[in-house]
């Protein structure tokens, strides 16, 4: 969404409601907010007084409050918008198409499919470099009520889609980190180099021969006669299959990424997704890595995994946007939390709710991390661990810093061998950080997690 489609939108919504169109100052407080400015510096640039830029959008947010909520105010006044709207970009008319975008993200997509299906009936035929009109299904996908950042990711990402042609994509990292967030953003960003694009979800365990039917039916949505496998759909045209919370097929209380009994043939369609020649890419959203396709990164195919971790500066964004105060202490806030954006939501809103949004009266007397509402969270996580990960965590909790794994620890009743397996899998939840230290790696739990664990050996060692 460009300043210009948010300076175009506020001028209709506010001529719709009064017929009037925004004065130049509401649109520089528009466009300088947007572009998170602040009074100051929008009052310098129109040249006028800030108390007068102040007037100006207070009247400003009242007329837009209908249609954004009663607390808008200029801190939310962005993610709001992009809450409500989103901009499709139909690259082939360089048109922008404003979406509302109320309820269902994958309706709306959806939408904006069956209007380009009609001026585009038969995608498969178009050629290579030209940018597509694909047929889109996102209704398993879930809503993206905002999006902040993710910069360097998005374009390994697509570097490793448009550029490098990559088969097979795992993204995998702790719940909430953001996994289906950014699928949901690269899709926007790449959807004109495909001509089928589907998210499905694994949540209820789906076996491999269901998920076939169900992609054939959708690849059966076009004009051209049905072909016998997915990989013959992969190879007649390019497809964008995102394969969502795969790691409901995993066992739980095993290493990592081990499939359950009657889902190990998704081992064996990943690893052919990888293996024959195709123009498609299947995206792997998972809280585990699968245990093959590390195999298959090592013999050079078009695989490809990225370990997705916390946001970076931008979780300020969502501390701004939950209407935190004290704003100095945000960073020691954010670094507590490791970035990690569902963490900071929920911890927002238990400092809206028992500290009147105060991140510094939360930090004071808190040397420990609190855990709150995040240990159901942490639970699930936990469970899904095998003995000898548990075994290995609970010794990782109790170190004070980053260890050296070369040797198995003398109080831990494992071989090295077991202890070795125990970390790989850990770090292949995204539970483990790597260090570098020097020449060497050592290795430490993920702060919270590590706290979590501490806490269910000593409860009462964690107080709000
Ligand atoms: N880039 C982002 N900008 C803003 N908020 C984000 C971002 N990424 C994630 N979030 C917030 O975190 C929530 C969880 O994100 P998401 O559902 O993508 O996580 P996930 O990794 O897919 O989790 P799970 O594995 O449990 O499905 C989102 O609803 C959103 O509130
Ligand atoms: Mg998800």
């Amino acid at each position: 969404m460009n300043v210009e489609d948010v300076v175009q939108w506020a001028n209709n919504s506010i001529f719709d409601k009064t017929g009037e169109h925004l004065t130049p100052l509401q649109e520089a407080i528009v466009t300088g907010v947007w572009q998170r400015q602040k009074y100051p510096q929008i009052a310098k640039d129109y040249n006028c007084s800030e108390s007068h830029v102040k007037k100006e959008a207070a009247k400003l947010w009242e007329k837009l409050r209908e249609e954004l909520g009663e607390d808008l105010n200029k801190y939310n006044f962005r993610s709001k918008l992009e809450k409500k709207h989103r901009v499709s970009q139909n690259s082939k008319s360089g048109h922008c198409l404003l979406q509302v975008d109320n309820i269902n993200i994958g309706g709306q997509f959806i939408q904006t499919i069956e209007d380009t299906k009609i001026r585009s009936p038969n995608p498969p035929e178009s050629p290579q470099n030209q940018a597509r009109s694909p047929i889109i299904d996102l209704t398993d996908a879930p809503e993206l009520p905002y999006f902040y950042d993710r910069t360097s990711e998005l374009s390994t990402l697509k570097q490793w889609i448009v550029q490098a042609n990559t088969r097979l994509i795992t993204v995998y990292g702790l719940s909430g980190i953001g996994k289906s967030a950014i699928a949901l953003k690269l899709i926007e960003q790449t959807q004109t180099e495909f001509d089928y694009i589907i998210w499905l979800s694994l949540t209820n365990t789906p076996t491999l021969s269901t998920l076939q039917t169900e992609l054939k039916q959708f690849f059966g949505r076009s004009p051209q006669p049905a072909l016998p496998t997915i990989i013959d759909y992969f190879r007649s045209s390019r497809c964008l299959v995102i394969l969502d919370d795969v790691e409901n097929i995993f066992k739980s209380s095993q290493l990592a990424g081990q499939y359950l009994a009657g889902y190990e043939d998704y081992g064996k369609f990943f690893k052919q997704i990888a293996t024959s020649s195709h123009q498609s890419c299947l995206i792997i959203l998972s809280w585990e890595q699968p245990r093959e396709i590390t195999a298959l990164e090592a013999l050079n195919l078009p695989a490809r995994t990225l370990h997705l971790k916390g946001l970076g500066k931008e979780s300020a964004e969502i501390l701004r946007e939950k209407g935190l105060a004290d704003e100095e202490k945000w960073s020691d806030l954010i670094a507590l939390y490791q970035c990690h954006p569902s963490w900071l939501n929920i911890i927002a809103s238990t400092i809206l709710e028992f500290f009147d949004g105060s991140a510094s009266r939360f930090l004071t007397d808190n040397n420990d991390i609190y855990l709150g509402d995040l240990e159901t969270i942490l639970e699930s996580h936990l469970e899904r661990l095998s003995e000898s990960e548990k075994n290995v965590s609970h010794w990782l909790a109790s170190q004070d810093e980053a260890v050296d794994i070369s040797q198995a620890p003398a109080d831990i009743e494992l071989s090295k061998s077991e202890f070795w397996q125990a970390i790989q899998s850990l770090a292949r939840r995204g539970l483990l950080e790597k260090v570098q230290v020097g020449a060497g790696a050592l290795f430490l739990l993920n702060p919270v997690f590590q706290q979590y664990i501490q806490s269910k050996s000593n409860p009462s060692s964690i107080k709000l």
